[in-house]
């Protein structure tokens, strides 16, 4: 990393390729990824720390862009939502969300999807109560939180049954 006045140049590595920015010393890396980088899928909710908006990987562990330093970053391999998948290839959790209707405004949801790939690659199998806490953070003022918890636990293969089925485990509706 080198450091000027107010600058600073940074290293990283985002969904794959390596990337440099030059960045005022201040910034997050949300603002890095935003403004210097161009990729604005991951969204400033609240800024600071409380709703999950900004959520993405950093060497594939979840956390919060928008209270994370920029240098924090340096070398380290970022994942966003523009990494999970394309829209020719959608990763799992894009398809399962599309289809179970689980992003409305969809504000929430590249925080959403970040956070439920980083469970599916530690637990693939996860339980309902492995969803809600792992999503425990990502708040979502729009879908009552069921339709998300369902295209979770579809996308990882552990709830039949497809959209409008009921299996017993759709008693979801609180994150919390
Ligand atoms: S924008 Fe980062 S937690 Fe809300
Ligand atoms: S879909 Fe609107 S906040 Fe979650």
């Amino acid at each position: 990393m080198t450091r000027l006045a107010t600058h600073e140049i940074i290293r990283l590595e985002v969904n794959g390729d390596d990337r440099v920015a030059g960045v005022p010393t201040h910034f997050t890396l949300l603002e890095t990824l935003r403004y210097a980088l161009g990729l604005t899928g991951s969204k400033q909710g609240c800024d600071k720390g409380d709703c999950g908006a900004c959520t993405v990987l950093l060497d594939g562990v979840p956390i919060l862009a928008c209270i994370t330093p920029a240098w924090e970053a340096e070398g380290r391999a970022v994942t966003t939502v523009e990494g999970l998948g394309t829209p020719e290839r959608p990763h799992p959790l894009q398809d399962a969300f599309d289809r179970w209707g689980a992003g409305q405004c969809g504000f929430c949801t590249p925080g959403m999807l970040c956070s439920a790939a980083a469970l599916l690659d530690r637990t693939p199998e996860p339980s309902l109560d492995d969803v809600k806490e792992a999503l425990a953070g990502n708040l979502c003022r729009c879908t009552g939180y069921t339709k998300i918890f369902d295209a979770v636990l579809d996308a990882a293969g552990v709830r039949g049954g497809g959209p409008g089925a009921d299996n017993g485990e759709n008693e979801g509706g609180d994150a919390g």
